[in-house]
């Protein structure tokens, strides 16, 4: 393929000097005149492993060249890929300016194109950006239709700067925003050589996954570091404590407490977010990330409460009760404070869970729901036909397997699914709504 692409930078120019080695044909183009330049004398614009030579036996080969001009790179190049830099504003916001500029320049060039041309986008830019700013510039700029003349995917890289020729060619997945079909198919033949698992998505969660993975990782290097200075203020060594908490691939690093669904409960998380942050009090210790984590799942459960709410429907009944599937215990369930609250927006609400019954319930779990939903005994109901006849929406707090099968009892009934049980569509005749999208 002849690829164009915008920005040689550290993502920009691995991208170039990899897919030349590929076998493709690629030019760089930069505003820059000195990447450019080292570009064309053989040298790499940025320090990178193993990038100096790959650059240099490219544009030796003749498949790697730069240029300053973005319309004359894309003449004869079916795809074009965007790697300018999106860096912050004062007020945090990403700039857009650079890839603006680079769609204009690509849509210029696509005026002379004569056959379909691909525009994918790998600088990372806010959910929504190439749909609202950038397809219309590139539709402006061209005088060409998308979908039609040209297609644009958003594609997020993957690459850590020190490993990146290496993240390149062995990368964790590959993520294609599809913005159109043929586009897709364009970019999974670009990485069919490179073995790694593909998901296509919608423009809006390849975008999205961007942010929430960087965030992620953000979280987690302040959430080992808090987690030192805490240990390090007990006299306990944290280096073996997030080692060990690290090689836990069942509970720890892994898929599980990871999916969007119902703020936590039980009579561990809660209890014991609250303990660690009177140690880090006590020892004089700042944990901002910790002590934010009771904060974050009150405000979760009042997203869920507004959401309910917003049906405009007073008769509510709730699948689920427990803290989680499969069992009967009732402590700090999330549950309960969704019910009050609803009782408090003056909603009649009913409960149905097949693992509670009132004259099962005991010990400090009885005590539990007594003092937090004194009104508890009169909204639990006996089964799912005594629930659904006295409400008229559901509220799907629970992932219990029976439910699991629940959808065509729940026609003509507008679902508020907060575990995301249902496909979206599921009440044929209802609507369904969730928190996650
Ligand atoms: N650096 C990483 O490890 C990494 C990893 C994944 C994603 N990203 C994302 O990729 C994008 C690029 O990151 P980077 O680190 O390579 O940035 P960078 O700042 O190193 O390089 C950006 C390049 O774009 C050039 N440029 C600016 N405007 C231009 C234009 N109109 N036309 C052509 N070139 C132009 C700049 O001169 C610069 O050389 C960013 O959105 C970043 O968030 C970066």
């Amino acid at each position: 393929m002849r690829i164009a692409i915008f920005g040689l930078g550290y993502v920009g120019s691995v991208t170039a000097a990899c897919l030349a080695k590929m076998g493709h044909t690629v030019v760089g183009v930069d505003i820059a005149p000195r990447k450019v330049e080292r570009v064309n004398t053989g040298h790499s614009p940025v320090a990178e492993q193993e990038l100096e030579s790959l650059v240099g036996c490219a544009v030796r080969q003749k498949r790697l060249r730069a240029t300053l001009d973005g319309v004359e790179a894309l003449a004869g190049a079916q795809l074009s890929l965007i790697a300018v830099g999106t860096p912050s504003l004062g007020d945090g916001s990403a700039d857009l300016s650079a890839v603006k500029a680079a769609a204009r320049q690509i849509g210029k060039g696509l005026r002379q194109a004569r056959s379909f041309h691909t525009v994918a986008v790998r600088s990372t830019v806010p959910p929504g950006t190439t749909a609202r700013v950038l397809i219309p510039i590139l539709e402006r700029t061209s005088g060409k239709k998308v979908g039609r003349d040209f297609g644009v995917c958003f594609h997020p890289e993957f690459l850590r700067e020190g490993s990146s020729v290496q993240d390149f060619f062995h990368p964790p997945k590959t993520v294609i925003g599809a913005g159109d079909k043929r586009s897709v198919k364009v970019l999974a033949r670009l990485w069919r050589p490179v073995r790694a698992p593909l998901w296509v998505t919608s423009l809006q969660s390849a975008e999205t996954l961007k942010y929430a993975e960087n965030a992620f990782h953000a979280l987690k290097i302040c959430f080992a570091n808090e987690i030192g200075s805490l240990a390090k203020s007990c006299g306990a060594n944290g280096r073996q404590v997030m080692d060990i908490l690290a090689r836990d691939t069942k509970l720890n690093l892994s898929p599980l407490y990871l999916k969007p669904g119902m703020p936590f409960g039980g009579p561990c998380l809660g209890k014991d977010v609250r303990a660690l942050c009177a140690v880090a009090r006590r020892n004089r210790v700042t944990l901002p990330l910790a002590g934010a984590i009771l904060k974050s799942n009150s405000r979760h459960l009042r997203r869920a409460v507004k959401l309910v709410l917003a049906t405009g429907k007073k008769r509510v009944g709730v699948l689920g009760l427990a803290f989680k599937a499969g069992t009967d215990d009732v402590r700090e369930s999330p549950v309960i404070g969704l019910i009050r609250e609803l009782l408090r927006a003056r909603c009649a609400v009913r409960v149905f869970d097949p693992r509670i019954h009132m004259e099962r319930l005991v010990g400090a779990n009885r005590a539990y729901v007594e003092r937090q939903l004194p009104a508890f005994p009169r909204l639990l109901a006996r089964s799912w036909k005594e629930l659904l006849k006295t409400c008229d929406v559901v509220v799907l707090a629970s992932n219990a397997a029976e439910f699991m099968a629940s959808a065509p009892r729940l026609k003509r009934k507008v679902v508020v699914d907060l575990v995301g049980l249902l496909p979206s569509q599921a009440s044929s005749t209802g609507r369904c709504l969730n928190l996650a999208g």
